[in-house]
């Protein structure tokens, strides 16, 4: 039955492809931004609390279930005793990842952009290169969030181990090998140290502001891929002999390090821009933060490079939009596996299908952008997400059966019993993962 669905051929496999969901424009671009803006290391360590305390719970609840059901996230509430009640969830689930797909997919585009502009510069075609930057073109969004949707597609219609594993296994070394290798750069330029100070420099009195624990608890679940039912697949691809807590604590290990070494780059190199001459505070003095940081500052330091600036933009943007590719293709994995499932439709046909369904979703808000863009971000990562991931730590712990819980969770790891995880995991997504996400929600919509 099992190879019918795909599986990932081996344990390095899952944990590429994993990794490669979670760390993507979340880690890279993401969680150096809202460092910047949340007090530097202040906001670090909170994110890598919540990340362990909150964000790894749910991490493994969305893999046992996953594994346990061999499904996808509305197959699985459908055939769990108990699931009937919880089949919403599954339809949210995979309703959340296509809108997720929809505004990340634009994004990843400007990345993709970027590349072209680079490679244009340097061709000497500046009309075109100045093309593929227009932010106000529409054409242009549409044609590049096109290309990246299609690449996807592309991954995805491959299967499981033939394109998502391959894919993921090929790019995740080339993006770690990227990062280290523009850290290096980095490092050594004028101004980077007074970036150091500024991402490692805690600034302690921000740590129980309230928008500091929301943004970090929001970042931890989108950047282990939580709470829409990416991970809850990708674990039914795992097979039963691994070992889930162990694969799943070296997943979020992954994730947050590289979104802790990805500060080593963003946030010096916004201030060697700024040494360069370009300007890094907004006029309130707070540091530039969102999208300028990537399609303003960055752009303008590789342009004070000089003749090479190019070839650096090159890489950079080119790093941005293979994290981001190895993240996507678990977004529209999500709804091409239940209809691959549930729907039974080939594997080719769902990607086409739900592609281009997002694609179109994609163009409504490229057309409309003032007005939906960043309404359907904050519906999707601030709504969705934290209310699905409540629903899940709650459906693993009150309603599945314990034993099979604990039979699905022992396959692969028989000294569970004696384990550390044993005692807290059950507690943690009964009480405390609902409890905590709960009252941050609380927090983030009604203060
Ligand atoms: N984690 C990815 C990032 O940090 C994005 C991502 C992939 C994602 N799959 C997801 C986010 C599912 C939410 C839900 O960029």
């Amino acid at each position: 039955m099992s190879s019918v669905r795909g599986e990932f051929s081996s344990r390095i496999g899952f944990i590429m492809a994993a990794a490669g969901s979670a760390i993507g424009l979340g880690n890279i671009w993401g969680f150096p931004g809202q460092t910047a803006q949340n007090g530097g290391a202040a906001f670090v360590v909170v994110y890598i609390i919540l990340s362990f305390i909150i964000a790894y719970p749910v991490f493994i609840a969305e893999l046992t279930i996953g594994r346990y059901s061999q499904s996808n996230i509305v197959g699985a509430f459908k055939t769990i005793e108990g699931g009937k009640k919880f089949k919403f969830v599954g339809y949210m689930g995979v309703t959340a990842a296509s809108l997720i797909f929809a505004f990340y997919g634009i994004i990843a585009g400007w990345m993709l952009s970027y590349v072209f502009e680079a490679i244009f510069t340097i061709a000497g075609l500046t009309e075109i290169a100045n093309w593929c930057v227009d932010s106000g073109s529409v054409s242009r969004n549409i044609f590049f969030m096109g290309t990246f949707g299609l690449l996807t597609m592309y991954i995805v219609s491959g299967g499981v181990s033939n394109g998502i594993e391959k894919w993921s296994a090929r790019l995740m070394p080339i993006l770690v090998f990227i990062l280290v290798a523009m850290i290096v750069f980095v490092l050594m330029q004028d101004g980077a140290f007074e970036g150091l100070v500024f991402y490692l420099n805690p600034d302690f009195s921000k740590i129980t502001d309230s928008k500091l624990i929301i943004s970090a608890l929001g970042q931890a679940f989108f950047s282990l891929s939580l709470g829409v039912g990416t991970m809850l697949v990708y674990g039914s691809y795992i097979k039963k002999e691994e070992n889930i807590p162990t694969i799943g604590a070296l997943v979020t290990i992954a994730d947050v390090g590289i979104a802790f070494l990805a500060g080593f780059l963003i946030i010096p190199a916004m201030f060697v821009a700024q040494t360069n001459g370009v300007q890094i505070y907004a006029a309130d003095g707070s540091l530039i933060a969102g999208a300028n940081i990537a399609f303003q500052v960055l752009p303008g330091l590789f342009k004070s490079l000089g003749v090479v600036g190019p070839v650096f933009s090159f890489i950079f943007f080119a790093l941005m939009t293979i994290a981001a590719l190895t993240s996507s293709i678990s977004m529209l994995e999500v709804p091409v596996a239940y209809a691959v499932d549930d729907l039974k439709i080939n594997r080719k046909k769902s990607t086409m299908i739900f592609g281009l369904i997002i694609m179109i979703v994609s163009i409504i808000l490229i057309t409309n952008m003032d007005l939906l863009f960043g309404l359907v971000i904050s519906i999707a990562t601030q709504w969705l997400q934290p209310i699905i991931g409540v629903f899940i730590s709650i459906f693993i712990g009150w309603v599945m059966n314990r034993n099979h819980v604990l039979n699905e969770l022992k396959q692969g790891f028989p000294e569970l019993e004696k384990s550390m995880f044993f005692k807290l995991w059950p507690w943690f997504v009964r009480v405390i993962c609902p409890t905590l996400i709960l009252l941050i929600f609380y927090t983030s919509v009604f203060e």
